[in-house]
C-alpha cells in the first residue's frame, strides 16, 4: 500500500494514499510529492510513494545556484554547516578532512581566477573549500614516533577524498533546509598548486573541491536539473549494460528540452557529457593532477 506523511509533520504516521478518508491536505501533500519527484526526471513517476517528510522535499528540490544575492549569512551559520558536515559518517572516524572557509573578497578573487574565472565564487557570500586532510594524522605519528606507512599509498588518498565529500554533502543538505544554495566548484582542481599556496596548505592535503554558499538571486533562477532514469543507474542484482541504451535516449530528450527551457543549445546529455572527455585539453588542466598530487606530497603508492 503507497502511504505518505505531511511534511509538516515528518515522523508521523505514514497516511494512507489509498484511504477513502485521506484528507485534503493528504492529497495537497502526495501532490506536492509527485510534482517534485517528476521535476527531478522531467518524466511521469510511476513507483508507488512511500512516507514523504520534508527531508524528502529538501533533497529533492536540490539545484545549484551559482547567482547570488549579497544578503550576508546569520551569525552561527558556518558553525552550523560544520556541525553537520562533522554528522557525516568518516571512515574508521579517521576524519581525514578540513575545510577551509573564505569570507576575503579578494581571496575569493583571487580563487576565482585560478578557478576558470568562475564569477559565483566572487558573488557568494562564503566560499568554502573542502579538503582531504593527510596531515593531521601524519604528524600525530610525528609527535608519537609512530610509523605511518599507510599514508603513502592511494587508497588513504580516496579515504580523505570519500570524507571530505560526505561531509561537504551533508553541509549543502543542512544549508538548503535553511533556505541557502549552494554550487560546487571542482575547477578547484584546476590549479591545486597555486590553490595550496594560496590557502596555506600543509604537505599531504589536497584541495578536493570547493563550495559557494548564499542565498539565491531570484531574479536569475536556478531549476531542478533532471536526472537519468532510475533504470540507468539502479540495477537489481546484477550490472545491466545493455538495457541502459533506452534510457539514456530518453533522457537525451528530457536534457534538450531542459536545455532549451534554459536558452541553451539542445545537445542533449550524451553529446554534453562526452564533450567533457573528449580530449587532454578538455580536462582543463586536470589532466595533470597526478603530478599536482606528486608536488603536493601524496607518493600514491
Ligand atoms: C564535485 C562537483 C564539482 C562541480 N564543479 C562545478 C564547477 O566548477 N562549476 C559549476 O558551475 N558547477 C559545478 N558543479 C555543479 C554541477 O555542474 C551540477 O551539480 C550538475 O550540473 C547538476 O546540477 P544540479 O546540481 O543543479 O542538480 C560541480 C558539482 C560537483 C558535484
Amino acid at each position: 500500500m503507497s502511504t505518505i506523511t505531511t511534511p509538516e509533520t515528518p515522523g508521523a504516521a505514514p497516511l494512507s494514499t489509498e484511504n477513502p478518508a485521506a484528507t485534503h491536505t493528504d492529497q495537497a501533500n502526495q501532490a506536492t510529492a509527485m510534482h517534485a519527484l517528476e521535476a527531478r526526471y522531467g518524466a511521469s513517476w510511476h513507483a508507488p510513494l512511500p512516507a514523504w517528510n520534508a527531508t524528502l522535499d529538501s533533497l529533492l528540490a536540490h539545484r545549484s545556484v551559482r547567482n547570488y544575492t549579497n544578503q550576508p549569512l546569520p551569525a552561527g551559520t558556518l558553525e552550523t554547516l560544520i556541525a553537520a558536515a562533522q554528522s557525516a559518517s568518516t571512515s574508521s572516524n579517521l576524519q581525514t578532512w578540513s575545510v577551509i572557509a573564505i569570507e576575503d573578497p579578494e581571496r575569493k578573487a583571487r580563487l576565482s581566477k585560478l578557478a576558470a574565472d568562475q564569477s559565483q565564487i566572487r558573488e557568494a557570500p562564503l566560499f568554502l573549500v573542502w579538503l582531504a586532510d593527510l596531515n593531521r594524522l601524519e604528524a600525530a605519528a610525528q609527535r608519537t614516533g609512530a610509523s605511518a606507512e599507510g599514508l603513502h599509498y592511494l587508497e588513504t588518498l580516496f579515504v580523505g577524498v570519500i570524507d571530505a565529500a560526505l561531509a561537504a554533502q551533508n553541509a549543502v543538505v543542512a544549508l538548503e533546509s535553511l533556505g541557502m544554495s549552494s554550487v560546487y566548484i571542482g575547477a578547484i582542481r584546476n590549479q591545486p598548486e597555486q590553490v595550496a599556496a594560496e590557502l596555506g596548505l600543509p604537505p599531504r592535503v589536497l584541495p578536493v573541491f570547493g563550495l559557494c554558499v548564499g542565498y539565491a538571486d531570484e531574479s536569475r533562477p536556478a531549476q531542478v536539473k533532471p536526472r537519468l532514469p532510475q533504470p540507468v543507474v539502479l540495477h537489481r542484482e546484477q550490472y545491466d549494460a545493455p538495457s541502459q541504451q533506452d534510457g539514456i535516449a530518453q533522457y537525451d530528450d528530457v536534457m534538450g528540452a531542459f536545455q532549451n527551457a534554459q536558452g541553451l543549445s539542445a545537445a542533449g546529455w550524451t553529446s554534453r557529457s562526452l564533450a567533457r572527455w573528449r580530449s587532454r585539453e578538455s580536462l582543463h588542466g586536470r589532466d595533470r593532477l597526478r603530478d599536482a598530487l606528486q608536488a603536493l606530497g601524496f607518493e600514491l603508492r
